[in-house]
């Protein structure tokens, strides 16, 4: 067997699902556009997205040439809900992205239903759910597909990757076919990537974090190391060369290694996320209410600030890895959101909470030095 293989017995195992229901990719936005693909999603349909996510999301639709429908969320679990759904719902929808926000999920169950009697197909988007439950069942198990990323400070890193779960038995053979079209990564993608996941761990540390994170993505917007997202994907709306691209035995050789760690690093995050939350809750601050708690995988711990730029400026001379992320309706992109189909007025809660976000870190061994910075900030904290 080889090692993508291996890896994808894995994975399998992991979820309790049949290993040919699983694909992988380069980057889970590769997965996302894969299934919606398989699922004929093309020019005139619409697909129902948070208006609180990644621009990678719509991105996927646009490029199959459908239109993205935003919905917007709700403030106590960052997620959408079925009513809001409902409303959006015309001749023209074909699919509802269900996300799940920093490991939080929402009426899942529900919003399948409601697609199912509509005729509709749902994807679950896990980027950072892999690993958490949602009323018994790991995340991306009800849908008719689910994808999961295993970028950076994903719930396990490769760097870059995405996985597809299909659900559907369905669309299986048209995923199938379509991973046939995919292109190989180049070795200088899979060199760079090796060698960023190897810099990574032995040489970023809480001191160097804020300025190798800066360098890491400068450089990647200028195309010169693998990064997250290239400059073509957050400055407008046509596909940009070398996306549909493959997983390699990089992805596989670590996300292997990381797998066997998963149900130990998702203890260690559930332990720090209980902590954060009471610390909240106790100083009357925004917290996350218990019923969403229940096997909560916490990639991140969601705080609202004040001022972003002062409490951030504080933590980096505290030097915490605090997580700039969902810094607006569409991260990392902050204005013209129209390309995009997104006019913020209409999306007032996204709106609101993307102005105050940011995120403590769940993956740390001791929340000592974070809780004394909160502590020490606390006023600066809503
Ligand atoms: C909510 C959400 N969806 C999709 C993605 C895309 O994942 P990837 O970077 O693996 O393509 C991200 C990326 O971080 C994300 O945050």
């Amino acid at each position: 067997m080889n090692i993508c293989d291996k890896y994808k017995t894995e994975l399998s195992a992991f979820l309790n699902v049949k290993k040919d229901a699983i694909s992988l990719y380069w980057k889970g936005r590769v997965a996302l556009y894969t299934a919606l693909k398989s699922m004929g999603i093309s020019k005139g349909d619409e697909v129902i997205i948070p208006a609180f996510t990644c621009v990678v999301v719509p991105n996927a639709i646009i490029y199959l040439g459908a239109t993205p429908i935003y919905v917007d969320i709700e403030e106590q679990n960052l997620c959408t809900t079925k009513n809001l759904i409902e409303k959006k719902i015309t001749h023209k929808t074909k699919c509802i992205v269900i996300q799940n926000m920093l490991g939080l999920s929402n009426e899942v169950d529900e919003i399948v239903l409601l697609a199912k009697k509509h005729g509709l197909y749902t994807i679950e988007d896990c980027t950072h759910g892999f690993g958490g439950k949602y009323n018994g069942l790991y995340n991306g198990l009800k849908s008719d597909c689910s994808f999961y990323s295993s970028q950076w400070n994903k719930p396990f890193s490769t760097g870059v990757g995405g996985i597809l779960l299909v659900n559907n038995q369905n669309l299986k053979s048209q995923i199938e076919l379509n991973n046939k079209n995919l292109s190989k990564p180049s070795n200088k993608s899979k060199l760079t990537l090796h060698l960023l996941i190897l810099f990574r761990k032995y040489i970023l540390k809480d001191w160097s974090y804020w300025f190798l994170l800066k360098l890491y993505r400068k450089l990647s917007m200028l195309g010169l190391v693998v990064g997250s997202s290239q400059k073509e994907e957050i400055t407008g709306i046509t596909i940009p060369n070398n996306y549909l691209i493959s997983s390699s035995y990089v992805q596989a050789k670590f996300g292997l290694k990381e797998l066997k760690q998963m149900h130990n690093k998702l203890s260690i995050r559930r332990e720090n996320g209980l902590i954060y939350n009471e610390w909240m809750k106790k100083n009357n601050k925004y917290f996350i209410d218990e019923k969403y708690l229940d096997n909560h995988s916490f990639l991140k711990y969601p705080i609202l600030v004040k001022d972003r730029d002062v409490f951030l400026t504080l933590a980096v001379k505290a030097k915490i890895q605090m997580g700039d992320w969902f810094i607006s309706p569409l991260h990392p992109v902050k204005d013209n959101l129209s390309q995009w189909h997104l006019e913020k007025k209409n999306y007032p809660c996204a709106v609101k909470i993307s102005q105050h976000i940011l995120n403590l870190p769940s993956d740390v061994k001791n929340v000592n030095a974070i809780l004394k910075f909160l502590n020490k900030n606390k006023a600066q904290i809503l």
